[in-house]
């Protein structure tokens, strides 16, 4: 209330900062009547010059300062390019556009707020797309490329076709990434001044440029410099949910455990039921004791309360959704008598009661959460003859007796332990796959979650309730669902390559964002993406009418209340936008209005194009629309004649979705520029987001007002309960996309490494320097393996580094000469230099070692076609890289699952798995140089082959998930030349992260040489 107060009389810090940006509207306005009075050919000069000059400004920092000066002329010029085009039809998707817009001052605000890297918030209707060409024309001048993200391939190709006027005429290029296109198209479009596109072609571009190509020719991407996103909620939060992955088949599958233990989980679901229906039985025979006919409270009331809310929290903990369940909680006191028995439960520190009550059910389901837990007895019931068969081994104690046996020897011990771990690893995997079934069981249902289709299961996107074909569940659960409906189980997939969106947006150095409704996340934004919300005023005041919500007790009572607001206006011949959540919902819509003869039409977000069309028609007189709150997005609804006088269009939603922003975003479809429009939700308590995140105090509420059959509740403190109750949700996906996000992060380093370790390669013109370098790596953590500083060479284990030598080179070097090197040793490594910290004997060796390699190396090259030759180097490192990256991402992705298993324990699974993480990472960078090493002398002989079958690897990425390579075999096959010695070297000890010198690098002796041209020698 008292910020209230302050606001109204200081105004908000977002209203300061609009009005700070008030005198450079005025500027620009100036500049641009100016203009109006030159000819044409002025504005295409002024671009020409301005993009001259900045594109050679290389630090970032003067070419802000530059960027920001020139917004004034800038904008002004953009503009006057706007009035030029007016009354000229332009080609938008093969239609022509009377273009008619000439941007109002309040979009000179948003386009000023996304050059400063702001989110713009503009209501729907405001005339985004146009605000967006002002800042990326003024950014394009750079010449290092702007980037404008779309949520769908139509709007791409639409606003690039729409906006792409305005920028030619200008002299700017235009370009737009589709689907389909191949990578020569794509680099053109890239190669425009400005590139439009989805968020997933752009990461999946990104992926294969840098996970995937093996050559800078196949590489299309040339920066990310700044990236406008529209619908920004839309994509860097809804989409931000699931990561974006190319992936092949999965060496490891669990298809047969889903199978094998089907059986016991049905009979267990089966049991579960009947001891939940049990327990709801007991509880509905207690109801009428505890109010009785005659309205008077028994004496035992208290005692029975708890009673009747214990067997209804068993009930809902073992079968949430059942619905008997739901029947009793229409009640609205007995819904209070278990939110009351939790409550007191989760007061309890110990939980001890809270376990005591879960171990009553054979497994355990948190609806929230999304998890299903198997207790004591439901272990007990899936394997009566050993209890154990579901417990995880405590490795550490079991690795601990066996360090600490007396009976065993060094290879014994490893043998023991092994056998420990193979079991812990099949035990993980059994318990997995139970829990994942039971998931499947219990908390994915058919026709809500997924449907099933040509014998697949296809997911239903809960946010938009469109089908996401192709795209799958992960760990396992996808499989888990298909098990469960007796259809085609199919491989699982490992990741190739994978990226956060995120983690992709934060590689642009400058991100903005536009959209309708960002406030509600506006804390999001800011933590994860650094970006501020600029909340911008509309052009003319919004007129819309919001009524209050109407809550009634069940689903039922609340479609016929629809069914009835429906038919009223419909008679009036006002148009209506009516709103689901669901696929399922607007279904079941469609079939009632079928039922009462109304005309209508219905979108599912699944075909943009067609239903853009569709949408673009939903403000005409008459016309009803039932659509998903993501069909047709971002599509203009304009008012047909008539409709205006009769209300303009009433948006109708059925439901409140789980985030407020969503439903704000469909308030938003009317009541553009100005038109007059009313909204109004419809709520049950059946509703998912009532039962699940309802509180005790709309249950109250509802109470006191004493909610009959039939009847229908509608009050403002309502309203407030509601949003309560969706801010919960909210918050809980936030929690999940930063828990996601955190995971991703360690990734995100790992990845950074790794992809700049290729493109190194990628783009190096000498690449047989860095093979050296690598080799020298290789040979000096080998030296440091099996010889020492401080002991005597003739105690060292010299065997073993001639074994080594000998193994992976073609050398056939003796004992004896190493001894000899070794002996010979009289100098010192320099200070600093990698090598420092060697004995002169050890860097005797080491140089020894190297140069031999060094040599025999000169000896091969000199029979090799020089030209071919860069290539097969290249060739010989990205293989390593690529194999044992993809072997580490599939480990990375079993930790995740594993770990998830070990937070059983007290320990922060996110902290276990950073040092997991760490540790695998570190492996996996000796493995790859060892694994380069190796191949030095190996890889010329099958050039051809090798060369064809990298430019054959199929790269099909379709959505989240992508199609698998057509030919896994040939995957396998090519590194079976490596693979041998890899067992070998894999065992080496990381290596520590000193600083080192590489010998490219500036010597440390300050001689301002290369290394290896001074002390490196
Ligand atoms: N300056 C302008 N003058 C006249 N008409 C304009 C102007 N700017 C935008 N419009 C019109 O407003 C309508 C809405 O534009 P647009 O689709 O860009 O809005 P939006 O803000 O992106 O909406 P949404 O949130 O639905 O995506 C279009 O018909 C467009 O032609
Ligand atoms: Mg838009």
């Amino acid at each position: 209330m008292i910020g209230l107060i302050f606001r109204k009389i200081f105004g908000s810090r977002n209203d300061r900062e609009v009005k700070r940006l008030r005198p450079l509207v005025a500027r620009i306005n100036q500049i641009e009547q100016e203009l109006q009075s030159q000819p044409e050919s002025v504005l295409r000069e002024k671009t020409a010059a301005w993009k001259a000059r900045l594109s050679t400004i290389q630090d970032n920092d003067e070419l802000k300062r530059e960027l920001e000066a020139l917004i004034p002329e800038a904008f002004a010029v953009v503009k006057n390019a706007c009035r030029r085009l007016c009354g000229t039809d332009v080609e938008v998707r093969g239609h022509p556009i009377r273009w008619e817009m000439v941007p109002f001052d309040v979009q000179l605000i948003g386009g000023m707020g996304l050059h400063l890297g702001r989110i713009a918030e503009m209501a729907t209707g405001e005339g985004k797309t146009l605000v967006g060409t002002m800042p990326v024309y003024l950014n394009a001048l750079t010449g290092r490329g702007v980037h404008v993200v779309t949520v769908n391939d139509y709007l791409a190709a639409r606003d690039s076709d729409w906006m792409g006027h305005v920028y030619t005429f200008l002299g700017l290029s235009v370009g737009c990434i589709l689907h389909d296109q191949p990578p020569s198209v794509r680099r053109e479009m890239y190669q425009c001044d400005i590139t439009y596109g989805t968020n997933a072609e752009f990461g999946f571009d990104y992926l294969r440029d840098n996970g995937m190509a093996t050559r800078k020719e196949e590489q299309v991407q040339r920066g990310h410099y700044f990236a406008i996103v529209d619908e920004v909620d839309s994509i860097l939060i809804d989409e931000a949910r699931t990561p974006l992955i190319i992936s092949g088949p999965a060496v490891v599958s669990m298809d047969q455990k889903f199978v094998e233990f089907k059986p016991s989980v049905q009979r267990l679901v089966q049991a579960q039921q009947e001891l939940c229906n049990r327990f709801l039985r007991e509880a509905e025979a207690l109801i009428p004791k505890l109010r009785p006919e005659n309205g008077v409270p028994p004496k035992n009331a208290a005692d029975l309360e708890q009673e009747i809310g214990m067997l209804l929290y068993r009930s809902k903990l073992g079968q949430p959704r059942s619905e008997g369940l739901m029947r009793v909680f229409e009640e609205p006191r007995n819904q209070q008598l278990v939110q009351r028995y939790e409550a007191q439960l989760l007061t309890d520190q110990s939980k001890k009661e809270l376990y005591a009550q879960k171990e009553e059910l054979f497994f355990a389901i948190e609806e929230k959460s999304h998890e299903a837990d198997l207790t004591e007895k439901g272990r007990a019931h899936l394997s009566p003859n050993d209890p154990d068969a579901f417990v995880l081994p405590d490795l550490p104690t079991l690795y601990h007796q066996i360090d600490t046996s007396t009976e065993l020897d060094a290879k014994g011990r490893m043998e023991a332990k092994g056998g420990i771990q193979a079991q812990f690893e099949e035990k993980a995997g059994v318990i997995h796959a139970l829990s994942q079934l039971l998931k499947a069981y219990c908390l994915y249902e058919r026709d809500v979650q997924y449907v099933v289709q040509d014998n697949k299961v296809i997911i239903v996107d809960e946010h938009t309730g469109r089908l996401m074909s192709g795209r799958r569940w992960s760990e396992g659960l996808h499989q888990a669902v298909e098990a469960k409906e007796n259809v085609q189980i199919e491989r699982e997939t490992q990741t190739l390559a994978t990226i956060t969106i995120q983690n992709y947006f934060r590689l642009y150095t400058k991100l903005a964002g536009m959209t309708g409704t960002a406030e509600t996340e506006a804390q999001e934004f800011f933590d994860i993406y650094k970006l501020g919300v600029l909340t911008i005023p509309t052009n003319r005041p919004n007129i819309r009418k919001d009524s209050n919500d109407t809550v009634y007790k069940t689903r039922r009572e609340k479609y016929n209340a629809v069914l009835k607001e429906l038919k009223e206006l419909h008679a009036q011949g006002r148009p209506i936008l009516v709103g689901t959540i669901s696929v399922e919902a607007s279904e079941m819509l469609s079939r009632m209005l079928k039922k009462e003869g109304i005309v209508h039409s219905v979108l599912n977000a699944k075909y943009h194009e067609q239903e853009a069309e569709i949408v673009a028609r939903a403000g005409q007189k008459g016309s009803l629309t039932i659509a998903t709150n993501m069909a047709g997005r971002g599509t203009d609804i304009k008012l047909g004649a008539g409709v205006a006088e009769l209300g303009g269009l009433h948006v109708l939603c059925t439901e409140r979705h789980e985030s407020r922003r969503i439903d704000r975003q469909l308030r938003g479809r009317c009541s553009r520029q100005g038109d007059p429009g009313s909204s109004h939700f419809f709520i049950s308590l059946e509703d998912d987001l009532m039962r699940l995140f309802g509180s005790e105090r709309i249950t109250k509420v509802m109470e006191r007002m004493g909610l009959e059959e039939g009847q229908e509740l509608e009050h403002p403190l309502l309203n407030r309960s509601i949003q309560t109750a969706q801010k919960r949700v909210e918050g809980h996906y936030f929690q999940q996309r930063k828990r996601t996000l955190e995971y991703d992060d360690v990734m995100n380093k790992q990845r950074e490494v790794v992809y700049g370790f290729r493109n190194d390669i990628i783009h190096a013109d000498d690449v047989r320097d860095r093979l050296m370098d690598i080799m020298e790596e290789v040979v000096l953590q080998k030296v440091e393996q099996f010889t020492h500083r401080d002991s005597e060479p003739g105690d060292w284990d010299i065997r073993g580094m001639a074994d080594w030598v000998n193994l992976n080179f073609p050398l056939g070097m003796p004992e004896e000469e190493i001894l000899k090197a070794a002996r010979a040793g009289k100098v010192a490594p320099v200070e600093g230099s990698m090598f420092d910290g060697l004995s002169e004997a050890q860097f005797s060796v080491l140089n020894f070692i190297s140069k031999s390699i060094r040599d025999s190396y000169e000896l091969k090259v000199s029979f090799e076609r020089i030209d071919a030759l860069t290539n097969i180097e290249r060739y010989t490192i990205l293989d390593a890289i690529d194999r044992l990256w993809q072997e580490h991402l599939y480990g990375m992705d079993s930790l995740r699952n594993s770990i998830g298993l070990r937070a059983y324990g007290q320990r922060d699974p996110l902290i276990e798995y950073k040092a997991e993480a760490f540790k695998l990472f570190d492996a996996l960078m000796v493995n790859i140089k060892s694994e380069i090493c190796h191949n030095i002398f190996r890889s010329a002989s099958s050039l051809m082959a090798f060369e064809q079958f990298l430019h054959n690897l199929p790269q099909t990425t379709t959505h989240e998930t992508a199609a698998p390579f057509q030919d896994p075999a040939s995957l396998a096959e090519s590194s079976n030349l490596v693979s041998e010695a890899n067992e070998v070297l894999s065992k080496a000890q990381p290596v520590h992260a000193v600083p080192r010198v590489g010998r490219n690098d500036v010597c440390p002796c300050g001689s301002g040489k290369k290394y290896k041209k001074c002390c490196g020698q």
